[in-house]
């Protein structure tokens, strides 16, 4: 028990149990204490733990052993004897081992932190992904399953004024992306990836519904689900600033001008 009370007491000891606890409380005892407090663990970022909290710790310690002439010389004496010791077995192979193992930890630390790390990219976008069963646009909910436009008539025909509406909102918020032939070159396009839809491209609107549409431009590039956030898309929601109706009627639009025809519901 004497003996014991003794190495605890010594400044070595001390030294490395304070350094093994602090680094087991970033480790583990952070996480745990803020699960425990707001229900979310933050574990603290292995970069912060050992270029600033782990350093820090070493600094205070070798100050607070080195704080008097006495505790530095009771802190080295192991140090020395480990190093200098030639007449006991047990220090001398204890050596041995550890100038064999350190530059091995060194060298194992050094290649895991060179060794390219091979990682699948998180998510694949998906360009057009399922849409949701109905979304709120001017406080009304509007469904997107059974949906079709409601300025054609029952042959698919495009009602002419909100055809010439379509066309101006078009012109007064699409075209700086879309661009005038409804390719994807408007003024803006080169500046941004992925770049806007080209509706004359049969892969875009030639292949949804109306209401896959009415989705994309009342949510945009913020309302994709995961799976298609995979790029950052700069398409704005534009809910709040056109009606249920300008939506419609652009559609229309967009549509007529790249003769394109749309998906129909069942189809
Ligand atoms: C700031 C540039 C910008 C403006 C302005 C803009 N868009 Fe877009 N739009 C994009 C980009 C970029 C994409 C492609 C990425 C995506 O699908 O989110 C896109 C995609 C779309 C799509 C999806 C096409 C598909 O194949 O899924 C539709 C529909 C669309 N835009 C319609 C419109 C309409 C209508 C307007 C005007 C009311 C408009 N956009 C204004 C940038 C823009």
């Amino acid at each position: 028990m004497n003996t014991f009370n003794h190495i605890l007491k010594h400044k070595l000891t001390q030294f490395l149990l304070i350094l093994v606890f602090t680094f087991l409380f970033f480790q583990f005892g952070i996480p745990l204490l803020s699960q425990a407090l707001t229900g979310k663990a933050a574990p603290i970022s292995a970069h912060l733990l050992w270029t600033i909290y782990m350093p820090l710790i070493l600094m205070v310690l070798l100050l607070y052993v080195s704080s008097n002439e006495t505790a530095w010389e009771e802190f080295k004496a192991p140090l020395r004897m480990l190093i200098l010791e030639r007449e006991r077995r047990l220090i001398v192979v204890l050596r041995m081992i550890l100038l064999v193992a350190l530059p091995l930890l060194a060298g194992w630390v050094a290649y895991r932190q060179v060794q390219p790390q091979i990682k699948p990219p998180a998510e694949l976008r998906s360009i057009h992904p399922a849409p949701p069963g109905s979304i709120t646009v001017d406080g009304e909910i509007v469904n997107l399953r059974n949906t079709n436009n409601p300025f054609r008539d029952a042959q698919g025909n495009p009602d002419a004024q909100a055809l010439a509406a379509g066309k101006e909102i078009y012109a007064e918020y699409c075209v700086y992306c879309h661009g005038d032939a409804l390719d994807g070159n408007g003024l803006f396009a080169s500046a941004l990836r992925p770049s806007p839809a080209d509706f004359t491209d049969p892969g875009t609107i030639a292949s949804l519904e109306e209401a896959f549409l009415f989705w994309r431009i009342a949510q945009g590039g913020p309302g994709m689900p995961p799976e298609g956030k995979g790029w950052n898309s700069a398409m704005p929601a534009w809910e709040g600033k056109l009606k249920r109706d300008e939506i419609w009627q652009v559609i229309l639009y967009l549509y007529d001008a790249t003769g394109q025809h749309p998906l129909t519901v069942g189809e």
